[in-house]
Order: structure tokens, then sequence, then C-alpha cells
């Protein structure tokens, strides 16, 4: 037999797959870790949290399977995209990775945006400066800690540490690059002009691989720790998001996801670059050669629900425990109770800030319009729906842009909700196709995997092997001018805030 392994270093946790070349699941194993918030909108992990949960996810799925290791063929890394790990000469890490949702850096942007111009930072990255990505971590490396920045000799991205500790090589790949803002997207290869203006070595960026290469194999040290065979090929992976659309079967024109994990996204596969000129949804390269993505994100989707359980849910939670299941399964029936729209309970889901479509680390989360009659169940279903509001705005931008759109596939730990999945059938009026795994970006990068080591002959070939949809669930007719109704103030509700928001940013600092 022959086993292809997916791991994906989340926010959350780390979890490792491990897939038949069928696709079908084998084993699995998660390991959480914490997120650390020293400050308001500030957002960092320990990268050997990650390691950790690496070995110790792999460890148990060659336990639990009982595969003979050298059977495991290839392994593939997916992670959370855009979080900065420094390491020194030595190899080791200098301070907490600043990640993804950390919102610290908007005067960072507007210093990029200064020292490259607008137009040509959009030109060569495809993007605006904004706060989520590598770049401007590492200005603010550079501005607020000059004794660390002086000490970088290597920046990495999340799982490309992993992949140091696995195999020893310093590698990245096309698509987690170029959230890192240092990638000349359209060219595929690090930025010269970038890095230079910036005063970033280009030595310290690891070499970058389409996603499918073999960048490196598993090495003594990791083998011991693991389990794995040593020499097991490892091979480029992908960032979650293009990770995940691999794993959805996101790799043509027409079929798009729409993905709830703690961020939420619409992810549309382009055979060419195509970019929103106001930079409000993000344009990067795809994990499939030669192909890019564009992508809307929002960036507390499944978090919100996250934020809800973990401070007011300890009802649910114990209940949960006891009859061994999960706390959302019990939220999602209460929401179910309350009406579509929730009677116009309306919930801004801008925990960490928003990118699509407002690009605004400033905003904040909101409860609009409760009444003495509103109770638990509208709080709940109103953040599922405010959710679902925000993904339609990515959806409205993507749309925009001229993308087709045949069908919208459901993925992410919220696309297992069939009430989330019905709200978005409902609030985008289109029928949610649901596939067959539910595994998005570790089963993605296992596809990649078996691509690199020649099971599949490409990405397209992994993914028809792989990838069936299995169910449809259309909008119903009479939710969707309710939330129509309510989606135009949802929509209003951010523009009537704005400036209230950058007031209370000035007061807490
Ligand atoms: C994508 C993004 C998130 C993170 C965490 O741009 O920021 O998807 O990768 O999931």
């Amino acid at each position: 037999m022959q086993y292809l392994l997916g791991v994906d270093i989340g926010t959350s946790g780390t979890k490792s797959v491990l897939f038949d070349i069928e696709g079908n699941t084998i084993a699995s194993s998660t390991v959480e870790y914490p997120m650390y918030q020293p400050h308001i909108g500030w957002a960092e992990q320990d990268p050997e949290d990650w390691w950790r949960a690496t070995a110790e996810t792999i460890a148990d799925i060659i336990k639990k399977s009982g595969v003979n290791p050298s059977d495991i063929k290839g392994l593939g890394l997916s992670g959370q995209m855009h979080g900065m790990v420094l390491l020194n000469k030595e190899g080791q890490v200098l301070r907490p990775a600043i990640i993804w949702c950390d919102q610290r850096t908007q005067a960072e942007c507007d210093q990029i945006t200064e020292i490259i111009g607008k137009e040509r930072l959009i030109e060569i990255t495809a993007n605006p400066a904004l706060t989520g990505f590598t770049a401007s971590k590492v200005m603010w490396v550079k501005n607020h800690q000059p004794d660390l920045f002086n000490q970088i000799d290597k920046i990495l991205l999340p799982k490309d540490y992993v992949r140091y500790k696995l195999t020893g090589v310093f590698a990245t790949e096309v698509s987690d690059a170029s959230g890192t803002q240092f990638l000349n997207v359209p060219e595929r290869a690090w930025s010269e002009e970038v890095l230079g203006k910036l005063g970033i070595d280009i030595n310290w960026m690891p070499e970058v691989y389409e996603s499918y290469e073999v960048s490196g194999t598993v090495n003594s040290e990791a083998a011991r720790i693991t389990g794995l065979g040593e020499g097991t090929p490892v091979v480029g992976g992908g960032g979650d998001q293009a990770a995940g659309a691999v794993g959805n079967g996101i790799v043509k024109q027409g079929v798009i996801s729409s993905t709830i994990g703690t961020s939420g996204v619409v992810f549309a596969h382009m055979d060419k670059v195509s970019i929103d000129s106001q930079g409000r949804v993000h344009t990067f390269c795809h994990a499939v050669p030669n192909k890019w993505h564009v992508m809307g994100v929002t960036q507390g989707a499944g978090l919100s629900m996250q934020w809800l359980r973990n401070n007011f849910g300890n009802m649910e939670k114990e209940l949960a425990s006891f009859m061994d299941i999960d706390p959302y399964q019990l939220m999602d029936k209460q929401a179910e109770k309350a009406k579509p729209g929730c009677d116009g309970l309306i919930y801004l889901p801008y925990l960490m800030g928003e990118r699509t479509p407002h690009l605004d680390p400033n905003a904040k989360g909101v409860f609009f319009g409760l009444s003495a009659m509103h109770g638990r169940r509208e709080m709940i279903r109103s953040v599922m729906e405010g959710v679902v509001y925000s993904l339609r705005d990515c959806l409205e931008i993507v749309k925009d842009m001229d993308v087709s759109v045949t069908e919208v596939r459901a993925s992410g730990g919220g696309g297992r909700s069939p009430l989330w999945r019905q709200m978005q059938a409902d609030i985008f009026n289109n029928p949610i196709a649901t596939i067959n795994s539910s595994e998005g970006p570790a089963l993605g990068v296992a596809l990649l995997a078996g691509v690199g080591v020649g099971i599949y002959k490409s990405v397209e070939e992994a993914c028809d092997t792989a990838i069936k949809v299995v169910s449809l669930q259309e909008a119903i007719e009479e939710n969707v001018p309710v939330y129509d109704q309510y989606y135009e103030i949802y929509k209003d509700l951010y523009h009537a805030l704005k400036d209230s928001f950058k007031k209370v940013a000035s007061i807490i600092g």
C-alpha cells in the first residue's frame, strides 16, 4: 500500500492526516496550542509549539494506523500564512512569531507604501501593504527591536519552520511566499527590488519552490522523533488557503470555495494574474503550477464563534463534554430556533480588525439592534449570520473581477455545520456544494506530495482522483430577500461606525 501524509499547522492547533492514494482518510491526529495576545490587536505564537504538535501528531498517526513508515511515500505541509519566524545564525528562534491576525503594523504599512510607492508595490506583489502580511511585521522588528533585527539570519513562514525541523532545509513555496509581500507574484520569485528597498537581505529568504516540488527529505533526527522513515520526501505544500483549495478541488476557473476556519475566505482559481485595483481581495500564486488565485479574507469567522463559545458557552461546553459531542453542535441547535435575520440583531465580525473589503485594522466587533426580546439563541445565530455577510462581501468583489461562479463549495470547520451551510446558500443566493472529504488543507498538501513523488501526473489529476461533490444545499427561497435587506444594513453599519472605531483605537492605543 502507498500512503500520503498531510500536516496542517493552523492557528488553534496542528492536524496531521494520513491518506491512501484515493484520498481516503486512514488516521488523523490533532494537538492544540495557545495564541498569545500581550496587547489588544497583537497575536503571537511559539514556533516550538508548532514543531512539538507536528511531531506528536505524526507519531500518533503512525502508532494508530499501524502503517509501515516506508509506505508513507511523501509528506506535504500546509500552514497558517503570513506569520514571521526569525532565526539567528545558529538556527534558533529569535522571538515569538508574529502571526497573520496581528494588527500592530499600520505605521510600517504606511512606511512600506512610502518607500516602494503604492502602484509599484501592487505591480510587484499584487497587493497593497497590509498589517496581516509578513513584510510589515519584519519592518516592525526593524523599527522596534533593532537588536533582534541585526541578528536575523533567516525569515521563515510557520510551516517552513516545521519543514526546517523535519529536513534541515530552508525552503518555502510560491503560494505561502506570496503572502509575505516580498515575492514578485507574477514572476513567482523573490523581489530583489522590494527586499533591497526595505533593507532586507535576500539571503535571509528561503529557497522558493512550486508547491508540488520536493524541497527536502526527513532527516535522521526528525525520523527518530516522529517515527517517519528517514529520507521521506517533503514537498513544498501550500499556505492554508491554497492548500485547502487543492483539497477542495478548486483548481479550475468557475468553482470557488467558501471556507469558515479561524478566518473566513472566498477563494477563486485564476488562469492569469488578476488584481483588484483597490486591493480589497488578495492575489497570490496558486499551489497549481503557473496559476494564481484571488481570495477575499474576513479576519474573524470561526474566531467569532470560538470567542462566543469560550466566553459565554460554559453551559454548552459542559453539556457537550457530558454528551461526548462538540459544543458547537449545541450552539447550532439553539441558533436554529432563532429566525433568519434574528429580528434585526446584526453582528459585525471584526474582532481582529478586517481585511476584505475594509482593510481596516481598527474595525471592532459589534452587536447592533439588540432589544429586550433577543436572547441567547439570537446572539449565537447573529454571529453565524454576520460571518456569512462578511463572506458575501468577499464574494461580491470576486464576482466584480469577472470570475464566473458555477459552483460554491463549503469548507473549513464551519462548513461542517448544516445550519451555517444553509446560511451561506441563503445569503449568497447560490447552492452550496459539499465534497466527500472535509480534510481541506491536509488533503490538499497530501495530494501535492503525491504529485511531487510521481503518484499523480498533475494537481488536476490528483483532485479528479480524490475529490467528488456529494451534496448540494439549495437556498431557501423565502430567506433570500430577508437576508438581502439585512445585508444592506450590515454594509451601512461599518461606514457609520468607521470614525468611532478610529477614535476608540486612539484611546486604547
Ligand atoms: C490568509 C490568512 C489566513 C491564515 C490563517 O490570508 O491570513 O487564512 O492563513 O488561517
